[in-house]
């Protein structure tokens, strides 16, 4: 299923996040697409409190990866410095595509085709001139 919406305000964009969080299930793999700053790191956010989760999410771009407990788990990667799926197999962070528990949620997953391939959702973020982001989401 496809849909496509537009958030005018980094706060819509959470509310969308809020509100894909609740197709998540245990074990689901969510790519987010987007040039850096097209507001990747704020719909995670917006999953984040989707979840119930209460811990401030940051971008996980220096460590690569963060996990939060809420109703689910959340793992959140950022594979922007990860160049393939070996990479991330030799850190062990293959495990989580997909996870055996909670839900993997991915920023620059375009660097590891694979992961797109497996994703049970994905989102697709497009700045527009006017500054709102085009966000187009392809459920599996
Ligand atoms: N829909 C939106 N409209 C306008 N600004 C947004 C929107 N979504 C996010 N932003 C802003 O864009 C900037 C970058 O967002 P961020 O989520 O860090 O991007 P990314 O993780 O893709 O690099 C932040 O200042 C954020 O508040
Ligand atoms: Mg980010």
């Amino acid at each position: 299923m496809d849909r496509t919406i537009l958030a005018h305000t980094p706060t819509e964009m959470e509310e969308l996040g809020v509100d894909l969080a609740e197709g998540l299930r245990d074990g689901m793999v969510v790519s987010l697409i987007g040039e850096l700053g097209a507001g990747k790191t704020t719909l995670v956010k917006g999953i984040a409190k989707g979840l119930l989760i209460t811990d401030l999410v940051v971008s996980p771009s220096y460590l690569i990866y963060r996990s939060y407990k809420g109703r689910l788990v959340l793992h959140h990667l950022d594979a922007y410095r990860v160049s393939s799926l070996e990479e991330l197999a030799e850190v062990g962070l293959d495990q989580l595509i997909p996870p055996a528990e909670g839900v993997t949620v991915i920023e620059w997953p375009e660097r590891v085709p694979e992961i797109i391939d497996v994703s049970d959702v994905v989102v697709r973020i497009t700045p527009h001139p006017d500054g709102s982001r085009q966000v187009d989401i392809s459920t599996r």
